[in-house]
């Protein structure tokens, strides 16, 4: 079997490798940071992360909307009083202001803070698609900062993107073909309480049918097309991110399933050249935030509870596609609310401080 010590290993370095090649160690960037919707699922997750960053907070804005006002949450060790969202929250000296409190809110307000002079980065989706609008994992592709809102992806894109990227380099996607297997925590609060619920026996508020010991080919709402909003994103964003020709065919299943938390994505890939498993596996392993777990014949491969609380993507069970040329499947699971919500964003204003890209 490999080791539990093989594995924390290779954790460890590959956390210190990304975060070296992303924020120098030592290096020192003083920032005021707005976290709009600091209350919700994401939020919480976002202040976490932010307490491991080695940005240099110096002032931190807590906001939310009416209902939470007054509610006091730590950093670092320090209390702070959260604020209801207004028309005048940016009209201080912020220079990010982080928003998942929903599209609506980031339609009004990522506006209204961009005119003050900040940098929006963006987790909801409604700026993901504006062609003006940068839509950025920073292992895939750098924010131009033409406009001062930048979008977070979908977080089952994100995770699906940063071992696409070396591999398109190498081999040309033709065609990628995505199924997920998303967690509950991906609904915010209300999912996380259905499945809670569920196992009570109590009936769904949030999902159309019971979560707890089912499986829901539905996430986000139905198109005309007949696919889901989410599969729509996965296909739109991943083409966004990648840069990808109109010659490159990407469809999607989404699922939800009773997990609370990291979403797994089975990639079925084909590129324009032919590779092997091996030469994938050597490709990841170098890749930025890509973790390789991957004996299936020791039973070594990623799942969701693995995955929680960490910002790598984990890579497994990759093998050839034997009905196809040219193809490969890749299991990849990430933690959905770090590197696929909070942990992204962060590492957005990481990624531009490193690079003084801020003016
Ligand atoms: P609040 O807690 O005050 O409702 P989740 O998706 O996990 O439920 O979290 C949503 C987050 O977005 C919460 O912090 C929530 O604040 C915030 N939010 C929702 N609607 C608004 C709004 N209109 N203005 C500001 N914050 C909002």
């Amino acid at each position: 079997m490999l080791q539990r010590k093989t594995i924390l290993y290779f954790l460890k370095e590959v956390r210190y490798n990304f975060q070296h090649s992303v924020l120098a160690k030592g290096d020192f960037f003083m920032v005021n940071i707005a976290i709009v919707g600091a209350t919700g699922v994401v939020g919480t997750k976002m202040i976490e992360r932010l307490e491991e960053s080695d940005l240099q907070v110096d002032h931190l804005y807590l906001l939310a909307s009416a209902r939470s006002a007054g509610k006091v949450l730590q950093f670092r060790g320090k209390e702070y009083v959260v604020e209801e969202l207004t028309e005048d929250s940016f009209k201080r000296d912020i220079d990010y202001a982080i928003f998942s409190a929903g599209g609506g809110t980031s339609l009004k307000f990522a506006p209204i803070a961009e005119h003050d002079g900040v940098i929006v980065i963006d987790n909801s989706s409604a700026w993901r698609m504006d062609p003006e609008i940068d839509l950025v994992v920073p292992e895939c592709n750098a924010p131009t900062l033409e406009r001062k809102i930048i979008a977070n992806p979908n977080c089952s894109t994100i995770q699906s993107v940063v071992p696409l990227r070396p591999l398109h380099d190498a081999f040309g996607l033709k065609r990628v073909a995505y199924t997920t297997y998303q967690a509950v925590s991906g609904s915010g609060q209300a999912g996380i309480n259905d499945l809670r619920n569920g196992e009570k026996g109590e009936a769904p508020t949030n999902y159309p049918h019971p979560i707890y010991n089912n499986v829901l080919p539905h996430i986000d709402v139905f198109l005309e097309n007949g696919y889901t909003k989410e599969e729509m994103k996965m296909i739109q964003e991943t083409r966004k991110i990648l840069g990808l020709s109109d010659d490159v065919a990407v469809t999607a299943t989404c699922v939800r399933v009773p997990v609370y938390n990291s979403h797994s994505v089975e990639i079925n890939v084909t590129f324009e050249k032919d590779t092997t498993p091996e030469e994938i596996r050597a490709l990841l392993a170098k890749a930025p935030g890509v973790i390789v777990l991957d004996k299936p014949e020791e039973n070594v491969y990623p799942t969701p509870l693995q995955a929680t609380g960490h910002d790598e993507v984990y890579v497994g069970r990759i093998r050839r596609d034997i009905s196809q040329p040219n193809s490969f499947h890749i299991w990849c699971v990430g933690d959905n609310i770090r590197k696929g919500a909070a942990s992204n964003a962060i590492q957005i204003a990481e990624y531009i401080e490193a690079h003084n890209l801020r003016k």
